[in-house]
């Protein structure tokens, strides 16, 4: 029965994810990172499969398995994670910017270990990293649709529609990180959909859950636009 009840309304649609964190090197041996999971990336890949979509999934290191019919594509940097989308975004229909892309990197990268001896205090230069979601929305072509995360600690909703205008999204999937349930390294999500003339307050769900309301609001709103 579930078998027949599976929605493949996304059959015949390219979509590209961007999951995970990012690692911004100082030498071999030392990076800056962050909490992100990759979880939300993984459901909104597997769930775009399910309903039929060819999915390909660019991927921070993160520790998670899932079906070989995905096709992921592993990066470390913010930087070869920007390669890559530059690279295949015009061959996707629905791109979808789940990554916690680190926003600065350290302005040199030493080749070698950088060694304590002469240091009392050690510091570090960053410049900032090409924004993914702002450059795919900037060459955005016809009929394509842009989702982008926002992670928010205050004015969730101002913060996000202020992203969904300046990086030309379609849709702003807003994370208040700072709610019990939500954001980094948990199973459930707390979110609201931002849209150019939609506001949805979802509830506490499951990233599964989630995944699956992003999907039915691009399919059942922005795809019929
Ligand atoms: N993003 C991106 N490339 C970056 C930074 C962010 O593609 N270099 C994407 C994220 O994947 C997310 C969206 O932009 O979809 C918003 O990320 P967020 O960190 O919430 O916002 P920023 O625009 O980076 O602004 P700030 O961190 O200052 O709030
Ligand atoms: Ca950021």
């Amino acid at each position: 029965i579930e078998r027949i009840l599976e929605k493949k309304d996304l059959e015949g649609k390219n979509v590209l994810i961007t999951a995970g964190p990012t690692r911004e090197y100082l030498d071999p041996v030392r990076f800056i990172s962050n909490r992100s999971s990759g979880k939300m990336g993984f459901a909104l890949a597997e769930e775009a499969y399910k309903r039929g979509a060819k999915v390909t999934l660019i991927s921070g290191p993160v520790n998670i398995q899932t079906y070989a019919s995905i096709e992921i594509i592993n990066v470390e940097t913010a930087s070869q994670m920007y390669d890559v989308v530059k690279r295949i975004k015009d061959e996707h229909d629905i791109l979808i910017f789940s990554a916690a892309v680190a926003d600065f990197r350290p302005k040199d990268f030493k080749s070698t270990k950088i060694k304590k001896d002469q240091l009392e205090n050690f510091y570090i230069e960053l410049e900032k990293n090409p924004d993914i979601l702002r450059y795919a929305g900037e060459t955005k072509k016809n009929g394509q649709i842009i989702v982008g995360f926002s992670a928010e600690t205050e004015n969730i909703v101002e913060n996000s529609q202020k992203k969904l205008y300046e990086k030309n999204a379609d849709l702003i999937v807003a994370n208040n990180v700072l709610q019990e349930g939500a954001g980094f390294d948990v199973d459930t999500n707390i979110v609201t959909l931002v849209s150019k003339d939609k506001i949805i307050e979802l509830p506490k769900l499951s990233k599964k859950e989630v995944a699956s309301k992003i999907f039915d609001f691009i399919v059942d709103y922005l795809c019929k636009k």
